[in-house]
């Protein structure tokens, strides 16, 4: 047999063997209840890789040691929670009023992302959504200055990972930090100063209504 024609053959018996292996899956159907094959299941990972910018894959720098937790928290309650709420489950003011809503953080679904794409979404922010970057401006952590991304987006990082256990005295400290308006600040002082045997406080006029 001449050459040529055997690599007609085999071209003819790929082209046999793709149409009826596609038969096969169009018929299955795409549930994800059942197992990929080998084949999907390489073809999916190999995409996967492609599509993911490298970010996603880097490993938290910062290890969660009580100080690094506790900065990042510090750092949420003033900038995420207006958003997020303090415990991460998006009930907050700003955060009922969005959509799309911010996610409860505490759940799986944020839980299971990596540490490089929870960072990446903080950096970047979510476009299309109320999601704002945070950060450094270029958002990247390829930069000369910051081979291993920035620290205050890392303990970030790190305190939603504690989210699932945070404790309610820590949310008490957390409400400490939670930004103020001028006229919360004044209403806590005056209470302050009655409490240390000043003035009562003084109370929006009676009837007032908004
Ligand atoms: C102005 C409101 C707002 C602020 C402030 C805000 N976020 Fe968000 N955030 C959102 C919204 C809305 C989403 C959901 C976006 C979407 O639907 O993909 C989100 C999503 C996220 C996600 C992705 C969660 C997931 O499961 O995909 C992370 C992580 C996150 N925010 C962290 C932060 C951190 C850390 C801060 C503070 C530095 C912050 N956010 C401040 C509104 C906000």
């Amino acid at each position: 047999m001449k050459r040529w024609k055997i690599v007609l053959l085999v071209v003819i018996a790929l082209f046999a063997a793709g149409a009826i292996y596609a038969t096969v899956l169009v018929r299955r159907g795409f549930s994800a209840r059942e197992n990929p094959s080998w084949v999907e299941a390489f073809a999916a990972g190999i995409a996967k890789s492609l599509a993911v910018p490298a970010t996603y894959r880097l490993k938290n720098p910062y290890a969660p040691t009580a100080e690094n937790v506790r900065e990042g928290e510090e750092h949420f309650a003033d900038h995420c929670a207006i958003c997020h709420a303090n415990d991460g489950s998006g009930d907050a003011l700003f955060g009922k009023g969005l959509y799309p809503k911010p996610p409860n953080m505490r759940d799986a679904d944020t839980q299971n992302k990596s540490d490089g794409e929870l960072y990446y979404t903080i950096a970047n922010g979510v476009r299309l959504s109320g999601m704002p970057a945070f950060g450094p401006p270029s958002g990247s952590i390829s930069g000369k200055d910051q081979p291993t991304g920035d620290a205050e987006t890392w303990k970030l990082v790190l305190f939603i990972r504690h989210l699932p256990q945070i404790t309610s005295e820590e949310l008490e400290d957390m409400k400490k930090l939670n930004p103020k308006t001028e006229a919360d600040r004044a209403e806590e002082q005056q209470e302050e100063e009655f409490l240390n045997g000043g003035e009562a406080p003084k109370r929006p006029a009676e009837g007032h209504q908004h």
